[in-house]
C-alpha cells in the first residue's frame, strides 16, 4: 500500500562521494522527505512502495546493473505512472556534449539532467516541479480508480437490471403459456360439455327404451339370443354413459355430491378394490394419520383413484415386479407453475405412484387433454386423466405429474383442506327402489320429445299420471289453468325459459308444489340459485327416477313401497376387464 508520505519522497542513489548527503540536506531543509538507496535494485524495490521522484548520479547508473530498473520502467511501471528522474551529471553533461545522456533519456523517459555543481535552489526547483507532476499522476490514478469502481458499480447494476428483466420476461412467458393452455382447456371443456349434454339425451332415450324392450320381451316369453343382444346394447349404452360422465368431469360440469371425508379412510377402504382391479401387481398404501378433512364427492374421488390405478397397471409389466403405492399427506402448495396445478393453499394430496414405463416430456404435456391416449385403439379412450383433472379442479384443487421415462410415474391429486368434520360411516352407493304403483299427477317438461316420451313412459309404468309439455312457457300455462299436480319434473337445459327459471316461477306461484330438475350436467351457479329442488342426472335408470320422484313427493301422495334393492356400485362398472 502506498502512503501519502511515501508517494512524496525522493529516492536518492548516489553511492560515491558526498552527493547523497548534500542532496538529503537540501531536501530536508525545504521539508521534502528523502531516502537513500544503496543501488538501483534497492531503488526499484522502494519505488514499488511509492515515490515522488528519484535522484540518481550518472556514475550510479554506469557503475551498477540497470536491468532491473529498465525492466520496471518498461514493463512493470503502472500505466498511470511516469516516475520523474533527476540525473546529476558531471560538468559538461549536457546532451549535446555527453553521448550517454541520450541513452539515459531513452532508459529513464521522464528525466531532467542537472549538472554538478548545482545551486541548491536549482535542485529544489527541479525537485518541486517533479513532485507537482508526480502529484498529478497520483491524482489521475485516484480519479481513474474512482471511475473504474463507478463503472463496475454501474455494470453490476445494469447486470442486475438485466437479470431482473430476463426473469420478468420468463415469468411473463410462463404466465402467458399457462393462460393459453387454460383457455385451450376451457374451450375444449365447453365443446365436450355440449357434446356430453346431447349424448346424455340420446342415452336416456336408448337406455329407457332398452328397459321397456327388456320388460316387453320378458313378458312375451322371449329370451335367449334376443335378450342377449339387448344385454349387449345396454352394456354399450352404459359404456357410452360412462364416457359422457368423464367428458362432463373434464369440463367441470359434473354433478358433484360433496361429503366431508378423511381421505386416508377412503383410500384404505378402496385397497381391496384396487388390488382386484390391477390384478397381479402389488398394491401398497402409505396413509397419513391426522389428515385434514376434505369436502369432495366420494364416488368421483374413487373413480379418479381407480383411473390412476388402471393407468399405472397399464404402464407396468404384470408379474414383472410392478409396484403401485397409493399415499396420502397434508401439503401446503405455493404458486402453481402449470395450469393443472392447484392455487396456493392447504391441500390433502393423494399420490398414486408406479414403477412402470414412465412418460416422455411430450406425453406428460398432453396427458390431461381429453382423448389423448398412447394406447392402441380399443384399449384407451384418453379420458381417464381428463376425469381426474376435471374432478380435482371442480373440487377446488388440482393435479400434478412427476414422471420419468423408464423410471415410473407419480400423479398427485390435491383436494382443498376443509373445515367440515367427516362423518364416520361411508356413503353407500345403494339406492332404494320403489316399484309400481305409486300414485300422483306429474307435469313433465322437456323440449326433447324422445327424452320426454321415454321419461313419461317410465313414470306411467310406475303408476303416475303424466301430462307432457315441451317448453317452460307451456308448463306455466298448464299450471295456471290446473291445480291438480303433485309434482313438476322439468328438464334444466331448454331453449327460451330454462328449467331453473321455470322452477323459480313455480316456487313463487305454487310454493308447495315439489320440483325435480333433470339435468345432464351441473351448471353449478345456475343450480345454486334454485332452492328446494331435487336434481336427477341424465341418463337415469328407471329405479333412480322412481326414487327421486318418490322422495320429492314425500308424504304428498300415499305410496306403497317394495323392499329395497342394492344398486350395483358405479365403481364396479368402471373397471375395464383386461
Ligand atoms: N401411470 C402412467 N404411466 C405412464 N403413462 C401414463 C400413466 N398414466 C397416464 N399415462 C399416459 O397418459 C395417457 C392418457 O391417460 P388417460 O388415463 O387420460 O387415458 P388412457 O389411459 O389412454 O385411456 P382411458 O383412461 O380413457 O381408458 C395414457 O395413454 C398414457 O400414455
Ligand atoms: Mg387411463
Amino acid at each position: 500500500m502506498i502512503t501519502a508520505s511515501a508517494s512524496e519522497r525522493a529516492l536518492i542513489v548516489a553511492p560515491q562521494g558526498r552527493d547523497a548527503i548534500v542532496a538529503m540536506t537540501i531536501l530536508q531543509e525545504s521539508g521534502v522527505r528523502g531516502e537513500v538507496c544503496v543501488n538501483l535494485d534497492e531503488l526499484v524495490e522502494e519505488v514499488k512502495h511509492g515515490a515522488g521522484l528519484a535522484i540518481l548520479t550518472e556514475e550510479a547508473i554506469r557503475a551498477t546493473d540497470s536491468r532491473a530498473l529498465r525492466l520496471w520502467i518498461k514493463s512493470h511501471q503502472p500505466p498511470w505512472s511516469d516516475l520523474p528522474f533527476i540525473v546529476l551529471t558531471r560538468h559538461g553533461g549536457g546532451l549535446e556534449r555527453n553521448p550517454t545522456a541520450s541513452q539515459l533519456l531513452e532508459l529513464l523517459g521522464n528525466v531532467t539532467f542537472l549538472e554538478r555543481p548545482f545551486h541548491p535552489t536549482t535542485l529544489l526547483s527541479v525537485v518541486k516541479t517533479s513532485l507537482r507532476g508526480r502529484a498529478r499522476q497520483y491524482e489521475c490514478r485516484r480519479l481513474n480508480e474512482e471511475l473504474e469502481s463507478r463503472v463496475q458499480e454501474r455494470t453490476s447494476e445494469l447486470a442486475a437490471a438485466n437479470r431482473q428483466l430476463v426473469e420478468q420476461i420468463e415469468e411473463r412467458e410462463r404466465v402467458e403459456n399457462t393462460l393459453r393452455q387454460m383457455q385451450r382447456l376451457e374451450a375444449v371443456g365447453q365443446l365436450t360439455s355440449g357434446v356430453a349434454h346431447d349424448f346424455n339425451n340420446l342415452l336416456t332415450v336408448i337406455l329407457g327404451n332398452i328397459s321397456f324392450l327388456d320388460k316387453g320381451l320378458a313378458a312375451a316369453g322371449v329370451n335367449g339370443q334376443l335378450m342377449q343382444r339387448l344385454g349387449y346394447m345396454r352394456t354399450a349404452a352404459q359404456r357410452g354413459a360412462k364416457l359422457t360422465d368423464q367428458l362432463l368431469s373434464f369440463s367441470r360440469r359434473q354433478r358433484l355430491d360433496p361429503k366431508a371425508l378423511d381421505l386416508s379412510e377412503t383410500i384404505g377402504a378402496m385397497r381391496d378394490l384396487l388390488q382386484s382391479t390391477i390384478g397381479g401387481i402389488r398394491v401398497e398404501t402409505s396413509l397419513c394419520h391426522g389428515l385434514w378433512p376434505v369436502l369432495v364427492d366420494p364416488t368421483q374421488l374413487e373413480l379418479a383413484v381407480l383411473n390412476l390405478a388402471i393407468n399405472a397397471r397399464d404402464a407396468m409389466q404384470v408379474g414383472g415386479g410392478g409396484r403401485l403405492v397409493v399415499g396420502t399427506a397434508n401439503v401446503t402448495r405455493v404458486a402453481p407453475l402449470r395450469p393443472e396445478e392447484p392455487p396456493p393453499g392447504d391441500y390433502v394430496a393423494i399420490c398414486v405412484s408406479d414403477n412402470g414405463s414412465g412418460m416422455t416430456k411430450d406425453v406428460r404435456e398432453k396427458a390431461f387433454e381429453p382423448f389423448f391416449t398412447t394406447k392402441e385403439i380399443g384399449r384407451g379412450s384418453g379420458l381417464g386423466l381428463s376425469q381426474v383433472l376435471g374432478f380435482a379442479k371442480q373440487s377446488g384443487g388440482g393435479v400434478r405429474i412427476a414422471s420419468e421415462l423408464g423410471r415410473g410415474t407419480s400423479i398427485f391429486i390435491y383436494l382443498p383442506r376443509s373445515a367440515a368434520v367427516p362423518t364416520a360411516e361411508r356413503q353407500s352407493a345403494s339406492i332404494a327402489r320403489p316399484t309400481a304403483h305409486a300414485g300422483g299427477r306429474i307435469l313433465l317438461v322437456d323440449d326433447d320429445s324422445a327424452v320426454r316420451e321415454v321419461t313419461a313412459a317410465m313414470l306411467r309404468e310406475l303408476g303416475y299420471s303424466v301430462i307432457e309439455v315441451g317448453s317452460g312457457g307451456a308448463a306455466l300455462d298448464v299450471l295456471a289453468a290446473e291445480d291438480t299436480f303433485d309434482l313438476l319434473l322439468v328438464d334444466f337445459a331448454m331453449p327460451g325459459m330454462s328449467g331453473g327459471e321455470v322452477a323459480r316461477h313455480v316456487k313463487r306461484l305454487k310454493p308447495t308444489l315439489p320440483v325435480v330438475l333433470i339435468t345432464g350436467f351441473a351448471e353449478r351457479a345456475a343450480l345454486a340459485e334454485v332452492k328446494d329442488v331435487q336434481i336427477i342426472g341424465k341418463p337415469f335408470a328407471e329405479d333412480e327416477l322412481a326414487e327421486k320422484v318418490r322422495s320429492a313427493l314425500g308424504g304428498r301422495v300415499e305410496q306403497r313401497h317394495a323392499p329395497t334393492l342394492a344398486h350395483p356400485s358405479v365403481i364396479g362398472a368402471l373397471v375395464r376387464p383386461q
